[in-house]
């Protein structure tokens, strides 16, 4: 059916047969035609998701799905609190960051609250990518040098800068020839399939230290170190125990600082950690955080020390139009809130370690599970041919999502060999959720796909 207006204004506000019917094939084709392609959609054939509630999501024929992806949705879908805060917020005051009001202070107390000292100082901007570029730039300012250290396969933004430190082939196949000269990088510190394997994986820490020190001696030392410090996007596996311990300081024997990319693993979602750097028993000088934060609502931070925050001086002043509106403030606040009232930590503590136990109890069933990673609410289920040569399995990973989704679940590979199942619901995640993920890859892994 048409719009009923011709004026592309109006048709806008028509709701549309596709999505009132949820003709997903008639919606995907609008969307291809003025949609850039390159912004991808999951699956090949999607089927029209029309609300979502805790960690389900519905389609337009009001089927549910259990929702094992959607990190950024961290205290559930849909979350009554958060709608009513936004929309109380929205009738009362949504202005910029230069004007002085009570929500900015509050969050930025709130946030510096969560951290250790001397992590005191807060910028406030939009998303991940924003939090990961100013993070750099501040390190450029304190160190008047430009060199970044960076470990492999990992992600962390598409701005220039974001991008420039992102190494992961999953996003971008020509990342690693298409490195700018200021960025260097460590291998990816994998203790399951990486140059070092189980009880060699202290090696990689030996390795960057050495790497750091090459740089001092040709008198290009790292301005910075980026990493997060619980591996994401290999997977959600913990990084070898002390490999922080031991990079951190060689990067500050260099004068350079330490960034810990928290927009992935941070903001409660280890369960046992609130911050992924905690898991390593570290303190970084400077922390980036978005996703989770917002719930969706677009918002990201970085949090540093003073003396950091002010060397940003040298480069005027810093303004996000939106970054820290009172809106934005109000849904930080109030995810804050909902995540110590709901508990949501202590959930993904105990749901995650229940399904993790049950997800390596299907490891003894099926050889086609090489390893079971993750902690917390961040699982990675790692798929492989052959056990001994842990070949990766992309196209059984892709063909079983599929095969989930047909049966009422979604789940996304990740992994620069798309051979992981990547585990990160809603921190509402139910212990019947969990079962329900774990009976139906039995049924998929059993039955085939
Ligand atoms: C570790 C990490 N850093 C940064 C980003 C970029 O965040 P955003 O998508 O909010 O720009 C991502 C996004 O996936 C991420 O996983």
């Amino acid at each position: 059916m048409e719009p009923r207006s011709a004026s592309p204004l109006e048709k806008s506000t028509v709701l549309t047969l596709e999505s009132r019917t949820g003709d997903a094939a008639a919606l995907l084709e609008r969307r291809e035609r003025h949609l850039a392609a390159v912004q991808e959609h999951y699956f090949a054939d999607p089927p029209v998701i029309e609300r979502g509630w805790r960690h389900h999501l519905f389609d337009t024929d009001a089927r549910p799905y259990l929702d094992m992806v959607n990190n950024v949705a961290a205290v559930g879908h849909a979350h009554p609190r958060i709608a009513d805060a936004v929309a109380r917020q929205l009738n009362l005051l949504n202005t910029n960051s230069r004007f002085n009001y009570a929500s900015i202070v509050e969050f930025s107390e709130r946030l510096a609250a969560l951290l250790p000292d001397p992590l005191d100082t807060v910028f406030l901007v939009n998303s991940g990518t924003e939090a990961v570029d100013l993070a750099l730039r501040l390190s450029w300012a304190w160190s008047g040098r430009r060199d970044v250290l960076a470990v492999r396969e990992a992600y962390h933004g598409w701005s220039d800068a974001a991008d420039a430190v992102s190494t992961s082939v999953a996003d971008n196949p020509q990342a690693l020839e298409t490195r700018p000269a200021w960025v260097h990088t460590l291998d990816a510190p994998n203790a399951y399939r990486g140059r070092y394997r189980g009880a060699d994986a202290h090696r990689y820490a030996a390795d960057a230290v050495a790497a750091i020190e090459r740089m001092r001696a040709e008198g290009a030392p790292p301005a910075t170190f980026i990493a997060e410090p619980f591996y994401g996007n290999a997977g959600g596996m913990p990084l070898p125990d002390g490999y922080l311990q031991a990079v951190y300081p060689a990067v500050r024997r260099a004068a350079g600082l330490c960034i810990a990319d928290e927009v992935q693993v941070g903001y409660g979602r280890l369960g046992e950690f609130f911050w992924g750097f905690e898991q390593q028993g570290v303190v970084p000088d400077i922390v980036t955080v978005a996703k989770a934060m917002g719930n969706g609502h677009p918002l990201g931070a970085v949090i540093t020390t003073r003396e950091i925050a002010d060397h940003y001086r040298s480069q005027g002043y810093f303004f996000s139009s939106a970054g820290g509106s009172p809106v934005s403030s109000v849904v930080g606040l109030t995810v804050l809130d909902i995540l110590a009232d709901d508990r949501l930590q202590e959930n993904a503590r105990v749901v995650g370690a229940h399904l993790k136990a049950q997800l390596e109890g299907l490891a003894e069933k099926h050889e086609l599970i090489g390893a079971v990673h993750g902690l917390g609410l961040y699982l990675g289920v790692e798929l492989v041919r052959d056990r001994t040569t842990k070949e990766p399995a992309p196209r059984e990973t892709a063909m079983i999502c599929d095969r989930m989704r047909e049966l009422g679940v979604i789940v996304q590979p990740t992994s620069d060999r798309q051979c992981v199942l990547k585990i990160k619901p809603p921190l509402t995640l139910s212990r019947a959720g969990a079962d329900y993920f774990v009976d139906t890859l039995d049924a998929v892994l059993t039955h085939g796909w």
